[in-house]
């Protein structure tokens, strides 16, 4: 799953009214407006205006404008009821504080944006921006009417999609096998002369665990299986590009959210966004690595609670890492990123020695621009995924934010660590794990006298 630069003005507050403007379109439907707009009466939502507007997305069509008075749980609740009638293209959400803002302490809590604290509550975190049932004038399929139908049946199984339940198994056509076989073989091809060591390890365990092969598309729910085992990550479906800020609330639980479908078959070789391929081939085999997993984590971790331009720039780092990063292994450049290791050309101009490269330091590749249909200006380069670890911790440091977040992997929730208490829990299970380090070294001391 990618995440681009267009993060959304979605400060939302906590637990105050806020103001908040939608901008959806309709769904093909007789008295889809009224449907739509029956949502907010049901939410309790109170308009305060309404008009619709010309699409700046296709100049054929009409969008509908709203701005309302609803606090950010309202909020939430309100777009996945209304996406069951529209296409929430965009929402935007603001504290009306006003001049109460002044007066507040730093630590105040209503200034940190609302933030899942458990991993269920990413059931909540599925703002789709981009590409769900909705695809653009561009986009291979767009005038396939089978193609677009095949889509909506996806979207359907990924916004039902609730933490805890199995994936359901896509009995994929003979049409997609053919298009993942074709990719399946070219990038192949690639791999041993382009891919981090990392990578090659696991593919081969995908395929004898999770049939990865030419004739097949993995499903989502084997994958997700082997993750857990491998590094604790599991992943979730999901309908298209998810916002930065809930696709990062996801890593910080070590959930990846995937797509399931896949792209269009006239250009197995190009695809505008996202597909079951570029998730199957570009990220699992890497989230399978623990050290990756956790550096996946952390930059997860550090988005939560954070203000909207703190989470652009770590989802850029996220962009020219996770998706386009390459590492030095042995002397020579190898890619690690899915965005590189999903896309033949892409691989291929990457380490073509022609590609612009630069050291990963997240203070500047924070403010680089992340290209979306094109290759990209700039590839960043990591020692090791420990050394690109180190660096984002470094940057997350920095980030304001009036509590620090661990995770905690017996319940999989963050524990926010803002006062003495909680931080004094923390030190005991620190104790704890000192404790089993000593007992171990001392059994080894008595082990080898
Ligand atoms: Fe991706």
């Amino acid at each position: 799953m990618d995440i681009t630069r267009s993060v959304p003005n979605r400060t939302a507050g906590g637990a105050g009214k806020a103001g908040a403007t939608i901008l959806f379109s309709l769904k093909n439907e007789v008295g889809g407006l009224v449907k739509a707009l029956r949502t907010f009466q049901e939410k309790h939502v109170n308009l305060v205006h309404i008009e619709s507007r010309k699409s700046k997305r296709r100049n054929s069509d009409f969008e509908i404008f709203v701005a309302c008075d609803s606090d950010h749980h309202q909020l939430r609740e309100l777009t996945q009821l209304l996406a069951q009638h529209a296409n929430v293209v965009e929402i935007t959400s603001q504290s009306h504080a006003g001049s109460a803002a002044a007066a507040r302490r730093p630590d105040d809590e209503c200034d940190v944006p609302w933030f899942p604290k458990k991993i269920s509550d990413l059931d909540l975190c599925n703002q789709v921006l981009m590409y769900g049932s909705d695809l653009d004038a561009d986009h291979p399929g767009f005038k396939d009417v089978v193609y677009r139908k095949r889509r909506n049946y996806f979207v359907d199984l990924a916004r039902s999609y609730k933490h805890g339940d199995p994936i359901p198994r896509a009995d994929y056509t003979s049409e997609e096998v053919q298009t993942w076989a074709r990719v399946f073989r070219e990038l192949n091809k690639l791999y041993p002369s382009h891919a981090c060591k990392e990578f090659l390890k696991n593919l081969p365990l995908l395929a004898k665990h999770c049939h990865y092969k030419e004739e097949n598309i993995p499903q989502l729910e084997d994958v997700s299986r082997f993750l857990k085992e491998r590094s604790g990550f599991s992943v979730r479906p999901v309908s298209g590009y998810l916002s930065p800020r809930d696709f990062l609330a996801g890593l910080a639980f070590r959930v990846f959210h995937c797509t399931q479908y896949v792209r269009h078959s006239s250009d197995p070789f190009y695809t505008p966004e996202p597909d079951t391929c570029h998730e199957l081939l570009g990220h699992v085999p890497l989230l399978a690595e623990p050290g990756f997993a956790q550096f996946s984590q952390e930059i997860g971790l550090a988005s939560l609670g954070a203000d909207d331009d703190a989470v652009r720039r770590l989802a850029t780092c996220y962009f020219f890492t996770v998706e386009f990063g390459l590492c030095k292994q042995d002397g020579k450049l190898r890619a690690y990123g899915a965005g590189l290791l999903s896309s033949v050309g892409e691989l291929k101009h990457a380490l073509s020695g022609e590609a612009k490269i630069a050291p990963f330091d997240p203070r500047l590749t924070c403010d680089e621009e992340c290209v979306i249909t094109a290759f990209q200006n700039v590839y960043f380069v990591a020692d090791t995924f420990d050394d690109a670890k180190n660096k984002m911790r470094d940057f997350a440091k920095r980030i304001r934010r009036p509590f620090s977040l661990r995770y905690n992997a017996y319940t999989q929730s963050v524990d926010v660590l803002k006062d003495s208490g909680s931080i004094r829990t923390l030190v005991e299970d620190l104790r704890h794990e000192l404790h089993i380090v000593e007992d171990a070294l001392n059994r080894l001391g008595s082990a080898t006298v």
